[in-house]
């Protein structure tokens, strides 16, 4: 099985637990890759967003994706290249956030349905989400959570 997990991530939250579900599903068998989405213009503030790294799944049969949460809805770089990849048809779809705020309906309730709306544009339906609040005392056991859901979608060899 091949794995992409693709991420956007400003400040490394939503990289590190890219980087612990990737262990997890090489630990499951899975051939598995992270890779960034990248925008010319990374600032939140940006007007409209030109993707400058723009991963490519083709290749992949399990996507994950992840970004933070911005401004109660999902980062408008992953929500840009969600937009514009061709198809995520055929694909086992897992879909995380990281936010700082302490609860799920602090906005990332909101950014999985955006992610997972634009995912049914493209195709897919999502099979497994996950929130990480980086603020809850709970943290280790929310990342361990998505770390399980995540590498879950992924299989065995
Ligand atoms: C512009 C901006 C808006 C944000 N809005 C929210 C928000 O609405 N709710 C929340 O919980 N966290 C919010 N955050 C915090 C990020 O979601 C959080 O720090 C996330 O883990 C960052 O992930 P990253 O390090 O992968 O970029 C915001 C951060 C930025 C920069």
């Amino acid at each position: 099985m091949k794995t992409g997990i693709i991420i956007h991530s400003s400040t490394g939250n939503t990289l590190s637990v890219a980087e612990r579900v990737a262990a997890a599903c090489r630990a499951h068998g899975s051939d598995v890759r992270v890779e960034r989405v990248t925008a010319m213009d990374e600032s939140p503030q940006a007007r409209s967003v030109t993707l400058r790294d723009i991963p490519d799944v083709s290749d992949c049969d399990v996507v994950l994706l992840g970004a933070p949460v911005w401004g109660f809805s999902l980062s408008t770089v992953m929500a840009q290249y969600l937009s514009q990849i061709p198809s995520l048809s055929g694909k086992k779809v897992g879909c995380f956030v990281t936010q700082k705020l302490p609860r799920p309906w602090l906005g990332g309730n909101r950014a999985i349905a955006q992610m997972k709306r634009l995912c049914a544009d493209k195709g897919a339906q999502v099979s497994a989400t996950g929130i990480v609040n980086w603020s809850n005392r709970e943290r280790e056991s929310l990342i361990a959570d998505v770390t399980e859901r995540m590498s879950g979608l992924a299989g065995g060899r």
